[in-house]
């Protein structure tokens, strides 16, 4: 089939495992990765560019990636909830402009200015899979605890761009279907500090991806526009 992925944030843990797992895949000819640290990963299929969204240096290596034919899959698996400044508010008094524009930043900006970006090679491909890695705590209808004020916020607004972009695209092809997608409660530096507190599974990064890459496989053109947990249920914005 002789597929092609660009993979966002290969250095974490579950942009990495998606990385491994389409090298794994017969079907994919070539897998490029996008990320801020190294992919931890060699194989003949892997080609790593360096980028950070905060470093507007790094935006010119994306030109490489619209030299390509096509693409067929881009998996945006990026994402912040905190740094050494920053930290999940349990308030509104712990909210500041300085983690709130960060945490903007990378969940919602940078992802969105990289697509535009990266218009050219979509609209020169047949049918693209666009996949943002969002978080059931964005979805208003299911937040019965609050805060994490500036995280929820941030991936509530790029649930409402994933469904801008989706109608957007379907104007340009009806098979390009773009979606966000909840990977469950994994393994990784976002999540550690949190983990202590998970009543239900965690999982490990490999076992998320195996069942998201299912969903991503089974995908059609009416889920564009939508949310997704790891099990392909449907999640209310
Ligand atoms: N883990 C969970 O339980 C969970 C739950 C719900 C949603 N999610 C979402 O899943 C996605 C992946 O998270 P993860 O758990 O795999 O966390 P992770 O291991 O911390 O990965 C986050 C990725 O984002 C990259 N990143 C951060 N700042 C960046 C910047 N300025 N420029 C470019 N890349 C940057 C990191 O790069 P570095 O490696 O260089 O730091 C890393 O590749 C995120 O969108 C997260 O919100 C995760």
């Amino acid at each position: 089939m002789n597929r092609k992925i660009l993979i966002v944030g290969s250095s974490g843990s579950i942009g990495l495992a998606f990385t491994k797992y389409y090298s794994l895949d017969p079907n994919v000819e070539r897998i490029v990765t996008l990320s801020r640290g190294p992919t931890l990963i060699t194989d003949k299929k892997i080609h790593s560019i360096s980028f950070d969204y905060n470093d507007e240096k790094t935006y010119v290596n994306i030109d490489e990636i619209l030299q390509l034919e096509s693409i067929d899959k881009i998996i945006i698996a990026t994402g912040m909830l905190h740094e050494s400044d920053i930290k999940p508010e349990k308030s509104i008094y712990d909210i500041n402009i300085n983690s709130l524009s960060k945490l903007y930043k990378i969940n919602v900006f940078g992802p969105m200015l990289l697509i535009k970006k990266l218009l050219p090679l979509i609209k020169k491909s047949d049918a693209v899979k666009i996949i943002f890695l969002t978080a059931r705590v964005a979805s208003i209808a299911d937040n019965e605890l609050g805060g994490w004020y500036g995280y929820r916020s941030s991936k509530s607004a790029l649930n409402m761009m994933i469904k801008n972009l989706s109608i957007e695209l379907k104007r340009i092809s009806k098979k390009h279907i773009v979606i966000g997608i909840h990977p469950g409660t994994v393994r990784s530096k976002l999540s550690q500090p949190f983990l202590g507190h998970v009543k239900h599974e965690i999982f490990e990064p490999k076992k998320s991806v195996e069942l998201m890459g299912k969903v991503i496989k089974e995908l059609v053109s009416e889920d564009t526009g939508k949310c997704f947990d790891f099990s392909g249920s449907f999640i209310d914005p």
